[in-house]
């Protein structure tokens, strides 16, 4: 049998970026081939800190799968599926609650984080983790792809799995977080981090006039003021997307690139074109796939909703076993 693997996305934006790309959609498309792969769109989730713009979810749901579909993931091989549409999610995560210690959750980074951010401390955003842990072990998964700050709620999903195993007998298997080594693209103004909110993303639904504008004004090596003057490749986030997107055939220009580039021998502009050229060239694909589907809603609407159906029957059958297990299969 393959391993089941589940990694949710919480729908608080309708497109993803190149940095959503290389941290995740890269790998699970990658992933599908060897694993059977979940995917819920988590809008219980999302309302912990979006409770006031739910007349965003429906919108943010259709352009994730969108981006789904663009890149390539298979719906033979993916279950997409809607959280708050199965709902026995919810009544997992509370017979999960019973047996979490609160303090334990109380200590989550995550939810520090979120406060800082600003967002309201309720109860919802509290059980966080309880719901997660819930949307990991319905469906029985395995391995569970996150970024490093998920990785404590994983480990949780572990631990709770483990003690109500021990408690009511062997009903989950004990997920594992699936860290891989995910490279972290900067932004277009050399921040750390490529994020929507920072207002320094590149989106797959850009169009190569504006990948064409955010690359030419890019931050590229702030030590350099002529083009002869020897550039900085390392850290440059202009040579970094070069080597996240450039095919087999643009490696050998993208290496002759660095070379000139450090030697002072070629000017910005040049090779800011060469990295529009080759960022075109990885998304026209993406684009085309994208408007395929945008001209069949009513096939990505069946991929969902198939998706879910199929989520909650398996939903059905574990939540069975827990009651079982718990003996509280009364009549
Ligand atoms: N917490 C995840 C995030 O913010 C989203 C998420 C919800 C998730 N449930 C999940 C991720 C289950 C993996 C598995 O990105």
């Amino acid at each position: 049998m393959k391993k089941r693997i589940l990694t949710g996305d919480r729908p608080t934006y309708d497109s993803f970026h190149l940095g959503n790309y290389i941290g995740s959609l890269k790998n699970r498309v990658k992933l599908q081939l060897e694993y059977e792969m979940f995917i819920p769109l988590v809008d219980l989730h999302a309302l912990t800190t979006h409770f006031d713009r739910t007349d965003q979810l429906k919108k943010n749901i259709r352009g994730l799968m969108l981006g789904y579909l663009s890149v390539g993931l298979d719906p033979e091989k993916v279950t997409f599926f809607v959280q708050s549409k199965v709902p026995e999610v919810l009544e997992l995560a509370y017979f999960l609650s019973v047996l979490t210690p609160r303090p334990l959750i109380a200590r989550q980074p995550a939810l520090k984080e979120k406060l800082d951010q600003g967002s309201e401390d309720t109860v919802g955003l509290f059980y966080y983790p309880v719901l997660m842990a819930a949307d990991i072990l319905l469906p029985k998964a395995n391995l569970v792809p996150v970024g490093k700050d998920q990785k404590a709620h994983v480990e949780y999903a572990r631990d709770i799995a483990i003690k109500f195993n021990n408690l009511y007998g062997d009903v989950f298997p004990i997920p594992e977080p699936l860290i891989g080594e995910v490279p972290t693209l900067p932004g277009t103004d050399g921040q750390a981090k490529m994020g929507k909110s920072l207002g320094n993303a590149i989106f797959l639904t850009d169009s190569a006039d504006e990948v064409g504008k955010k690359v030419m004004s890019m931050y590229t090596d702030p030590t350099r003021i002529r083009a002869t003057d020897p550039g900085h490749v390392e850290g440059n986030p202009v040579f970094i997307y070069l080597d996240a997107f450039a095919s087999e055939s643009d490696k050998l220009q993208t290496t002759n690139y660095k070379l000139l580039y450090s030697k002072g021998q070629v000017g910005d502009i040049e090779v800011k074109k060469y990295l529009v050229q080759v960022l075109n060239n990885f998304l026209d694909p993406i684009r085309k796939k994208r408007a395929e589907y945008e001209n069949r809603p009513e096939l990505v609407d069946r991929i969902l909703k198939e998706g879910t159906e199929k989520a909650r029957i398996k939903a059905q059958k574990t939540l069975a076993e827990v009651k079982k297990a718990m003996k509280l299969d009364y009549f």
